[in-house]
Parts: structure tokens; sequence; C-alpha cells
């Protein structure tokens, strides 16, 4: 949007258009991030149990050194202003595509440890009794220990959501609007610093409150059928 002669009245509109693109980045990076993340968690397990896939355990372990190792904002950057700088989607920001995937492929690293964890915190008995039963190795792990793995880390993983949906508040570094941005534009056009900002502040508070309300209940629903 291009407001020539300063129309306050809309300047909300750049609060709307950018919670749209928070909410799209942080939704889809989540889900590609759990993609990435089970995955890498899987390979780590497997090569310490069974020494099986040795190179795959090899690019996993760069993969989580590399992006734990460096800030999202330089990753962010470097993935618009070094590796795809002329992307040109058919349709669509380029620079959504992009956080997307920047976001995702560092979501993936932290939800691999927890994802990691989860699958370490399900007794080796279950491994066992799995097998004596006749189950492959992957059919133990997908319908035995997944399960287990996937109840223990809901909070782990809901905190991480969360940690997501704040850290793309650094869109604005590449210059895509998002939440952040759109209020920060605001401040910028209308010499107002306060309104914006914490009308930001509290969007963000507010759909942290919502998510852990709905993640809480969630929780509660897996945890019906233990007796604890
Ligand atoms: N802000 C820190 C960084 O720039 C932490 C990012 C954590 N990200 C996450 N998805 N848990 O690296």
């Amino acid at each position: 949007r291009f407001y020539t002669n300063f129309i306050l009245d809309d300047m909300y509109l750049y609060l709307v258009d950018g919670l749209k693109v928070t909410l799209l980045i942080t939704f889809l990076a989540a889900i590609l991030g759990i993609i990435i993340g089970f995955l890498v968690a899987m390979v780590k397990v497997t090569y310490q149990n069974t020494g099986k896939l040795r190179v795959l355990n090899g690019f996993s372990s760069l993969y989580l050194t590399v992006i734990r190792g460096t800030p999202m904002v330089v990753q962010l950057m470097i993935f618009w202003f070094v590796i795809f700088k002329d992307f040109t989607p058919a349709i669509g920001n380029p620079k959504v595509y992009v956080a997307v995937l920047a976001f995702g492929i560092n979501s993936g690293a932290y939800v691999a440890e927890i994802a990691r964890s989860g699958i370490l915190s399900i007794d080796k008995g279950q491994m066992e009794a799995g097998r004596s039963l006749g189950l492959t190795y992957i059919q133990t792990m997908g319908k035995i220990i997944m399960p287990q793995a996937i109840k223990n880390v809901l909070p782990a993983l809901g905190n991480e959501f969360i940690v997501l949906l704040k850290e793309t508040s650094v869109c604005g570094f590449i210059a895509l609007t998002d939440l952040t941005k759109g209020g920060d534009i605001i401040r910028s056009d209308t010499y107002d610093a306060f309104m914006p900002l914490i009308a930001v502040a509290l969007i963000y508070l507010t759909l942290v409150l919502v998510f852990t309300k709905i993640l809480g209940h969630f929780e509660r629903r897996l945890r019906q059928s233990d007796n604890r």
C-alpha cells in the first residue's frame, strides 16, 4: 500500500496486512520445521541405535551446528540477499517464500532436538517389545515410539511455535512487511511511536495467549487416558 496524502484513518491497514504475513509465515514455517525436525531426529536416533545412516547423520549434525550456531536474522538475510536474490515465483511475494524457508529451516533445527529428546524419553523396552512382537524397526518407531514421544514433547513444541511466531518479527530486515514492520511504518509515517508499537505488542500477546490456551486444551485431551 502507498499512502501519499497521509490518510491516517487507513493506517491500521498496515497492521492488518502485516498480521496476515506474520501468521502465514509462522504457520507454514512451523509445518516445515516439524517435518525437518522429526526427520533429522529420526536419523540421529537411528544412527545412535544401529550405526546405520552414517552419512545422513553427518549432514544432520552439520545442519544443527550451523543453524543453531548463527543468528536467525543473519540466516534470513543470507537466504534473501545472497541465495534467493533473483528468485521470482509465478505468484505471490518472493520474500514470503524465502521467509517461510528460512524460518522453517531454522525452526527445524530446534524441533530436531525436541523430537530427539522425546524419542529418548521412551523406555528402550518399548522398542524391544515391538521387535519381539515381530514389528520391524521402522514399524516400531512409527507405531509405538513416535506416538508416545509426540505426546511427551507437545509442550516443548508449543513453546517452539511461540518462539517462532515472535521470531518472525525480524522480517523487516529483508523489507518484508510483517506485523512488526507494519507498526514501524506507521510510526515513521505518523511520528507517533507509542500507539503503533503498543498495538503491535498487544496483538502478539493476544496471539500467544490464544495459542497457549488451545494447546493446553489439546494437551489435556491427549492425557485423558493417562492415570496420572
Ligand atoms: N533469536 C535467536 C536467534 O536468532 C533464537 C532463535 C530461536 N529460534 C527458534 N525457532 N527456537 O538465533
